[in-house]
């Protein structure tokens, strides 16, 4: 019998235990994400390798889901699609050879400088690697977002 209420004890002490722990690491969790938060830890994304099977022609563009990929005279450009001002999608107008952000007007060139609007920052740039084939002729880019 008194082991029996021995062993419940024990039992006991080991659940309140748990749980300062769980109390414990709880706290410490609610305090310490702010804090990284406020510090601006991010944990960086992996990058996405997005595979175009297009001969983009001189002058030429590409629209994807992210980013937008040009072929000028200094060779393939991809710009995000993602304004700097608050965020909104951009679209190509090709009849003013600019890109603009539909919700604030923002205006970039086609190399992703701002011209004019709200937004004070340039569109971010992605790296493009091209892919050819065995004539060593281009068909296709490979741009990393
Ligand atoms: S979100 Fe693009 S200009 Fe405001």
């Amino acid at each position: 019998m008194a082991s029996m209420q021995k062993q419940q004890e024990t039992t006991r002490r080991q659940f309140l235990r748990r749980l300062i722990k769980g109390i414990m690491v709880i706290s410490a969790t609610a305090f310490i994400y702010p804090l990284l938060r406020f510090t601006g830890f991010t944990v960086k994304p992996k990058p996405r390798y997005i595979v175009i099977r297009k001969n983009i022609p001189f002058g030429g563009s590409y629209t994807e889901h992210d980013f937008i990929l040009f072929q000028s005279e200094k060779g393939p450009v991809a710009i995000s699609r993602r304004c700097t001002h608050l965020g909104c999608r951009v679209h190509y107008r090709q009849e003013l050879e600019l890109i603009e952000c539909p919700c604030h007007q923002s205006r970039f060139t086609l190399t992703g400088e701002r011209i004019s609007g709200p937004a004070e920052n340039n569109l971010a740039l992605y790296p493009v690697r091209l892919l050819q084939d065995d004539k060593g002729d281009v068909n296709g880019y490979e741009v990393t977002i």
